[in-house]
Formats: structure tokens, sequence, C-alpha cells
């Protein structure tokens, strides 16, 4: 029998990792079976359980469970340290060992597929919410000049800064929370958004000037066109969504659990043909 994944989450029907591990296990030769299961709001853990009884290999856990199995699991390991939210989790020696692979999806997303070095650059991350906190401490290890946090509620940004304070100094240029209104004269070759307002056709309060020459305004959303890269591609911003990010996390998450890294060009344009 193969061995057996899934994707975990509520909702979880629209998740397009099923389709993307399957690419990957053709690509690889690699004999997996991957499925969706949706658990129920209040038991989560109870189905990640019997998920592993019943001789689940590993699990990728989406919204709204990261904290909660961040929580569940024996270990973490690696990014799941820092972003206190798991969305990859591995069975072995039988323990349930915790991985975050968000950030190294949206890295090597904006390294490799689109060529944009992070270092030195002045980044601005929206949104103050488990997307943010996911990719915080990747973005810092990767030294831009400066990372400032905006979101609608200015205190949920002051928090998550607080929580990253010591790992500050990996930006020479500092880490600082503001609130939208404070960005007015500011400028920034990386954009990222990482707040749900494109789930509404909304987008944040930005300024016209936010974008330097040459800034890249990245959507961690996929699948259509937000309000916010519609905005940034009037201003003159070159413009990228989150499915390199989807498939980039999905890959590491495969090596984590076969030891083998798919490539992922191929699939990031088998999705965009689907599309
Ligand atoms: P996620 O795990 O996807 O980050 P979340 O924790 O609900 O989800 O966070 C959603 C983020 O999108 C928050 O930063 C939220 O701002 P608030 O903290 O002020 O709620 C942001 N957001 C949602 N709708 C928004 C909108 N219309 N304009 C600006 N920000 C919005």
């Amino acid at each position: 029998m193969s061995d057996r994944y899934a994707v975990v989450g509520n909702p979880v029907s629209h998740s397009k990792s099923p389709l993307i591990h399957a690419a990957f296990a053709r690509q690889t030769g690699q004999d997996i079976a991957y499925d969706r299961l949706l658990a129920p709001l209040e038991d989560f853990e109870g189905t990640v359980r019997r998920f592993f009884r019943e001789g689940g290999h590993g699990l990728n856990v989406t919204v709204p469970f990261k904290r909660e199995a961040w929580d569940l699991v024996d270990r973490c390991e690696g990014g799941a340290l820092a972003a206190e939210a798991v969305n990859t989790i591995k069975l072995e020696g039988g323990e349930l060992l915790g991985y975050n692979t968000d950030g190294i999806g949206l890295v090597s997303d904006l390294e490799q597929n689109l060529g944009i070095a992070i270092a030195g650059r002045r980044v601005l991350l929206m949104g103050a919410g488990g997307a943010s906190h996911g990719v915080l401490h990747p973005l810092l290890e990767r030294r831009p000049d400066s990372l400032v946090v905006a979101n609608r509620t200015p205190g949920r940004a002051e928090a998550l800064v607080r929580h990253f304070q010591r790992y500050a100094a990996l930006a020479k240029g500092g880490l600082a929370a503001r609130p939208y209104s404070d960005l007015s004269g500011l400028q920034f070759e990386l954009v990222i958004n990482a707040t749900s307002a494109g789930l509404e056709g909304a987008m944040p309060p930005l300024p016209d000037g936010l974008f330097a020459p040459g800034a890249l305004a990245y959507d961690m959303m996929y699948g259509r066109e937000t309000a916010f890269l519609a905005f940034a591609r009037a201003h003159g911003a070159a413009c990228a969504d989150g499915l390199g990010m989807l498939v980039e996390q999905a890959a590491e998450s495969f090596r984590i659990w076969r030891g083998i890294r798919p490539l992922t060009a191929p699939v990031i344009e088998q999705l965009r043909g689907d599309a």
C-alpha cells in the first residue's frame, strides 16, 4: 500500500495540495497517496491522532489549525520554532515532528523563481495574522535593509514586532510596526500582502508613492488578481501572486517526508495552465 499523507484543515475542499503532491510523486517516482482531511473545528487533535493511528505518515496543516498543530506535536524543527506555528507534521520513531515550510516557500519563490534579492531591500509586510507570523523570521534571515509591518489594527503589528524583537538586528535598518496612515513618504522595493483583505475584494489603505522604482508587489493569495495587485500594477510595480509560494512550501514538505526535493517550475506551470 502507498504511504499515506493528507492536508488537514477546515475548510479544506479548495486545497490544491493533493494535486501538487500527486505531481511531485509522479515526477520523483515516489509511491504516496495524498488526500484532503476535514477536521471539525473542535476536534483537530482527535482527527490528527486518528490519522496517524490508522497508519498515516505525514500531514500538511492549513487554516485555522497551524497554531494548534504547534501545540500538539512532540517536537518542533526548523522554521516552526520561530513561527510558533506548524504546517507540516512528520511521524518519526513514534514521535510527531512539527515543521513550518511557509517562510521557506515565500523566500524560495521570491529568490529562485522571481529572481528578487531580499538582502539589502526595504520590505513592507502587510498583515499581522498567522500568515505574517509564519514568514517574518525567514524574511529577516535574508537580511533586508529594513522590515516594516503594517496592520489595520496597529496593536497586532506592534505585538508581532515585539515577539520577533530578538531577531530585529538581522535587518540593519531595523524591524518596526507602523499603521497604514504612517506610511506616507516611505518607499519599499518589496511589498508583501499577507492580509486576507483580498478575500473580500478589499485592500489595505496604501499611499500612492509607496513603491520604489523597480519594486515588486507580492500577494500571498493566488487564483485571482487582488485589489492590491491591481493597485500595484497601476502604480508601476511588478506583480506576483502566491502560487509559487504554495508550490515551494509543498516541495519543502515533500523533502521533509521523502528526502527528495522535487522540481517546482513544471508544477507551477501546470497549475497556472489549469487555472
Ligand atoms: P491569517 O492567518 O490569514 O493571517 P488572520 O489571523 O485572520 O488570518 O489575519 C488576517 C490579516 O488580514 C490581519 O492582519 C487583518 O488585519 P486586522 O489584524 O486588523 O484584523 C488583515 N485584514 C483582513 N481584512 C483586511 C482589510 N479589509 N484591510 C486591511 N487588512 C485586513
